[in-house]
């Protein structure tokens, strides 16, 4: 397959734009020689199965929890669902060719839970799907396409949820190495990167403290919820389990599979910068808890084999105990964090100040009020995300505070990327010149190299995302591609941000090694 070059009227605007030639505008600055990026970075894409599998019911798939969630009336801006996605399980030989042709050299995805066990334990293994994974993986390696797995980004068989309320009952977690014994027996000859879990910190506060996401549980004052919950306890109840449920696969992986089959394995979090909003040292510690309330919540107890002293302290009994026997699991530990990063928060102190009630505020929250502006002060320039606003210094700020607090265990950048929102009748410019998206990109892996340079273990970077895909709550209304997907035609399309990486890549990173004859 042909794919086209820069379209001819990305080039006239580029002319139009900087009054120089395109090339200046996708140049990236740094030669070679100089680049901080060590020799065997990985440099990827990102994606998940439910936002771009689709084939929801096809060749025996079973329900998941957000195949459910999404056909519930109301829960999602747009009324879609993932039923389709980018149908990606039908498609993905061009998607690892537009992969191969932007010069990556791994694919960060998921494998669909529901695909391969479609009952969880308690049913059989669906043999369809596990092929469908092989003949992902076999493609991807053909084209010197390291794969990068996540076993679970965000979705779970709805089985589980039935039978034991998921996540909140320990009973996962034998459902949770069940289900990753198949995926090392079946794929771990080829898998050399295994992730757990996909923001578990994400999942327990969208699914348990504000009720947005499945399976829609929170109580008042945090949410509207459908269901029942418990706001202030069940959080963490549940990332409780999901700690031991990655301590458990992680433990099978050590004991029966790594020596054999040589990969590592780690877990990816959901990171914010949380800048304090003053130099008081109120506002500095109210941070400090931000960060503990948000992501050394999880990352605590898998490295250092407790929950943060700020979040002892708050919680007390509310705070699930390890048991001994689950210390011992979480010893396990990891081999790797993935760091998810997009956006930086401003942070002021909720204990010694009076605060409005907003994000953070409260105790189950860490009294630390977040917002991306206070004081008529921005963070940085607002994009179509309430939630993302582009604050690039926090990419180093982020990688550093991870470096220190965990004696620079390797990391990877596990995604990064813009989210943009098209209006309702696109010229092709508006769709193919994401301006906004490479600015972005360049200014995070900017200071990306900055952290690198100053010494943090960081050894790989994957864009959110290759393709326009099923934003969650917000439906296909938000954009996070390197290339468009037409929703009515399914069509691809590269956009300037595909070729301005696809020259990053040129010039940071050697040539992937490809079995595969070009085209
Ligand atoms: C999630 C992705 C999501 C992206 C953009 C990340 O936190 O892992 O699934 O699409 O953010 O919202």
């Amino acid at each position: 397959m042909e794919l086209p070059l820069l379209p001819l009227f990305a080039l006239s605007f580029c002319f139009s734009i900087f009054l120089g030639s395109c090339d200046d505008f996708l140049s990236v600055k740094e030669n070679s020689s100089s680049s901080p990026f060590p020799s065997n970075f990985l440099f990827g894409t990102a994606s998940s199965s439910y936002q771009f599998e689709g084939a929801y019911l096809t060749d025996g798939k079973g329900l998941s929890n957000w195949d459910v969630f999404t056909h519930e009336p109301g829960k999602i801006i747009d009324g879609s669902n993932g039923d389709v996605a980018v149908d990606h399980y039908h498609r993905y030989q061009e998607d690892v060719n537009l992969m191969h042709h932007i010069g990556v050299n791994s694919y960060r995805f998921s494998l669909s839970w529901t695909r391969i066990l479609p009952k969880g334990r308690f049913g059989k293994v669906n043999w369809a799907g596990i092929h469908f994974y092989n003949r992902l993986i076999d493609a991807l390696l053909n084209r010197g396409i390291e794969p990068f797995v996540t076993l679970s980004h965000y979705d779970i068989p709805q089985e589980l949820e039935e039978r034991y309320k998921g996540w909140l009952s320990d009973e996962i977690q034998e459902d949770f190495r069940y289900y990753a014994d198949i995926c090392f027996k079946n794929f771990g000859d080829r898998v050399k990167y295994w992730v757990t879990l996909n923001e578990p910190n994400v999942a327990s506060i969208r699914g348990y403290r504000t009720g947005m996401w499945p399976p829609s549980r929170c109580s008042a004052s945090f949410g509207n919820c459908s269901y029942v919950g418990d706001s202030e306890r069940e959080p963490f109840i549940v990332a409780h389990n999901l700690l031991l449920s990655h301590a458990t696969a992680v433990h099978l992986y050590r004991t029966k599979y790594q020596k054999k089959q040589g990969g590592s394995i780690g877990i990816v979090m959901n990171t914010v910068w949380h800048e304090p909003f003053s130099n008081s040292s109120e506002d500095k510690l109210a941070a400090e808890r931000a960060q503990s309330f948000y992501m050394t919540w999880f990352l605590d107890p898998i490295i250092l084999g407790e929950y943060p002293a700020e979040m002892r302290e708050i919680l007390g009994q509310d705070l699930p105990a390890f048991s001994r026997k689950d210390m011992e699991k979480l010893k396990s530990g990891l081999d790797f964090i993935g760091v998810n990063h997009y956006t930086s928060f401003f942070v002021k102190d909720c204990i010694f100040s009076e605060c409005e009630p907003g994000r953070g505020s409260s105790r189950t929250e860490g009294y630390a009020l977040k917002s991306p502006q206070m004081n008529g002060i921005s963070i940085g320039e607002p994009t179509a995300l309430d939630w993302l606003y582009v604050h690039p210094q926090g990419m180093e700020k982020m990688v550093t505070y991870i470096k220190h607090r965990y004696n620079n265990i390797p990391m990877f950048i596990t995604e990064n990327g813009l989210g943009t929102r098209e209006s309702s009748n696109p010229t092709n410019n508006e769709i193919i010149n994401d301006v906004e998206r490479v600015d972005y990109l360049r200014g995070y892996l900017d200071s990306l190299a900055a952290a690198i340079r100053k010494g943090a273990d960081v050894r790989g970077y994957f864009v959110w995302s290759l393709l326009d895909n099923f934003e969650w709550s917000d439906g296909y209304i938000i954009r996070f591609g390197l290339h468009h997907v037409d929703y009515a035609t399914l069509n691809r399309t590269p956009r300037l941000s595909a070729i301005w990486y696809k020259n990053f890549i040129a010039l940071h990173a050697p040539p992937a090694p490809t079995n595969a004859s070009s085209y």
